[in-house]
């Protein structure tokens, strides 16, 4: 099978270890990063030149492209791609409005009684409205960019003041179009996981459970980023949770979707907010998560190629999957210091030949000159350690972390450690 993999994160290089663990495939990677390129065929192509990239799926016999993050996505790749006959794992444009649209994601739950928090929606011209709105309401208050801001359109205020901070900022343009409009939510109480379900717009598998970190300091304090690390399977989701997401959220989900006129098709990840064992919806993306999939794919035992093929043609195959949780997994991300803000890059790597056999390094913010890796991103590696059990894959994540070098390195020391405390 030849598969076209977009992207360059630790996600794609996740993706990409698990495909090529399939019969007979043949891998592509658009972009890809100096950890993809030792597993597939580099393309030197302009993601944004929709023809291009259809014009190579056609020459090289393509049967499968799979997109990884959101913004080709968002931009229409998957269209352009299906109207030319070419099967393709991840939603249409439209359909990914479930990310790329928070007010969508809001009135969808509403419309179809999915539970999520309570929630009212500002444009620029009711700034008066939601400031009004904002000091009659209950503190902490959740306010939201509306569109794609990578990570950063998400303010948790715990006061007037802040909140009012937020609301001046967003609309002030400094997140472009994606803050033309605001959604102001509750606060939810609770633990987070995140759940990928695979599905060909009617069916659906989920894979194993996880959780991030997505606050840059030990603690969960500081700024929220793209993610600091997660681990796999997630004990907060129990066997009655997951039930609970499958029937309250998942299935819905999809049924609103068909009703909508928007089948989705790709990888649904669901991010919850668990209180007493009840889930609401934090939000959801229309891809993997990042770096949530390095840790669910260290545990997927099955073709996975197989999986995404079939749901992308819209026959799913769930006897793809072997077993989704074999063992536990632990990623634990390697930034730049600075990051989410200013960092530098730049430096070289060292130690990445003296890794374990039960360890995977997956790139993310690298480059390679002359055969030495550089960092060249914010977030720059994720540290994934296989494990009989949770205590055990993070020991080995660590151990493995404290081989690498690299000037500025930066890393949370108590990834994984929630889910400890929560298996016991
Ligand atoms: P989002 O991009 O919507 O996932 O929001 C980023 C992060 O903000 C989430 O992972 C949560 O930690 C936090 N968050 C977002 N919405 C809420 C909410 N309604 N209640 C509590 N925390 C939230
Ligand atoms: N790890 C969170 C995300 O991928 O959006």
């Amino acid at each position: 099978m030849n598969i076209l993999l977009i992207g360059s994160g630790g996600r794609e290089h996740a993706i990409a270890s698990a495909l090529i663990k399939s019969k007979n495939v043949h891998l592509f990677a658009l972009p890809g990063n100096p950890g993809i390129a030792k597993i597939a065929q580099i393309v030197p192509l302009n993601i944004k030149n929709h023809q291009d990239v259809s014009d190579f799926c056609a020459k090289n016999s393509i049967d499968l492209v799979v997109i990884g993050p959101e913004q080709p996505i968002a931009d229409g790749l998957s269209d352009s791609l299906r109207s030319a006959g070419i099967n393709v794992f991840a939603p249409s444009r439209l359909a990914a409005q479930l990310e790329t649209s928070k007010l969508f994601a809001k009135q969808f739950m509403q419309k179809y009684d999915i539970p999520t928090a309570r929630f009212c929606a500002f444009d620029k011209s009711q700034k008066q409205d939601a400031l009004d709105y904002i000091r009659k309401g209950e503190f902490p208050v959740v306010i939201k960019a509306d569109g794609l801001a990578a990570g950063k359109g998400v303010v948790v205020a715990t006061n007037s003041d802040e909140a009012i901070q937020a609301i001046e900022e967003m609309f002030s343009g400094s997140f472009g179009s994606a803050g033309e409009k605001i959604v102001v939510e509750e606060f939810m109480q609770g633990e987070e996981a995140s759940i990928f379900a695979i599905t060909d717009a009617n069916n659906f598998v989920t894979l194993a459970p996880a959780q991030d970190h997505k606050r840059i300091l030990d603690g969960d304090k500081g700024k929220n980023t793209g993610g600091m690390g997660a681990y796999s399977p997630a004990p907060i989701v129990t066997s009655e949770v997951l039930d609970k997401v499958k029937s309250l959220i998942i299935e819905p989900t999809l049924k609103g979707m068909i009703a909508e006129g928007l089948p989705y098709i790709g990888c649904l990840y669901v991010g919850l907010m668990i209180n007493n064992g009840n889930p609401k919806v934090v939000e959801y993306n229309c891809r993997f998560g990042d770096p949530e999939t390095q840790a669910v794919l260290s545990v997927f035992d099955g073709d996975f190629a197989e999986l995404l093929f079939s749901a992308a043609k819209g026959t799913l195959n769930a006897s793809a999957i072997k077993n989704i949780n074999q063992g536990f997994a632990t990623c634990v991300v390697l930034a730049s210091k600075g990051y989410p803000d200013k960092y530098e890059i730049g430096f070289e790597i060292t130690g990445l030949d003296s890794i374990s056999d039960n360890v995977i390094v997956y790139h993310a913010g690298t480059k390679e000159i002359d055969g030495k890796i550089f960092t060249n991103g914010g977030r720059v590696l994720g540290v994934t350690s296989l494990g009989a059990t949770l205590k055990e894959s993070r020991e080995n994540a660590y151990k493995a972390v404290s081989k690498i070098h690299f000037q500025n390195i930066y890393f949370r020391n108590d990834i994984a450690a929630k889910g400890i405390k929560n298996s016991n």
